[in-house]
């Protein structure tokens, strides 16, 4: 059953909302404009935030849905962390889209969500707290995916190390705008990239 739900859990986060939602909107598509990556925060410097919000709910579901389903099937620890690990792996390298995804971090937060208000409220106000002093999205989500496996290892110690992965997952897919916040050159939430 686990490896059912761990394929099904893939093949959910492999649907590009972004792509969808901006092709639904008449907006143009969020892997060629603005940062060029198809989440939630680029559909909104695209100029959509009816889409965003679209976009960032369901992406939040791709995660939300099938770790909740594992747990209502009282999986092991391990195996509800492979879910969410094969959520985000959908939406990164999604099978629908060549593989060219988002950075997941919308659907893993979905993924962490039925974990219990302590771990996701801890996750959701490390973003706000980045985000209200930087006004980086992209800065708060890699502070969040570092400290996250903090909050899990203390509520939730047996689900560490494939929360761990999701969130090396997410720092590693920040890489670009690691470097360019490093030279200074990453934009905030609202201001398009040409
Ligand atoms: O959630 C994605 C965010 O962390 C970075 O998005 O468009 O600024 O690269 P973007």
């Amino acid at each position: 059953m686990a490896y059912f739900i761990i394929i099904a859990a893939y093949l959910l986060g492999s649907i590009s909302s972004a792509v969808i939602f901006c092709r639904l909107a008449g907006l143009p598509d969020p892997r060629k404009h603005g940062s060029g990556n198809p989440g939630a925060t680029n559909v909104l410097r695209i100029g959509g935030k009816q889409a965003a919000l679209g976009v960032l709910l369901f992406d939040i579901l791709k995660g939300l849905l099938p770790v909740s389903v594992g747990l209502y099937l009282a999986l092991p620890p391990l195996q509800i962390g492979f879910i969410a690990l094969a959520a985000c792996l959908g939406h990164v390298f999604p099978i629908f889209f060549q593989f060219r995804g988002g950075k997941g971090v919308a659907t893993a937060f979905g993924a962490i969500l039925p974990l219990g208000y302590a771990i996701s409220g801890l996750a959701l106000l490390t973003w706000l707290i980045v985000f209200g002093i930087s006004g980086y999205s992209s800065l708060s989500a890699v502070i969040t995916a570092l400290s996250v496996p903090f909050y899990v290892w203390w509520f939730k110690p047996e689900l560490t190390f494939p929360v761990a992965l999701v969130c090396c997952l997410l720092v590693y897919r920040h890489h670009d705008n690691i470097q360019r916040l490093w030279r200074g050159q990453e934009d905030k939430m609202w201001k398009k990239r040409k």
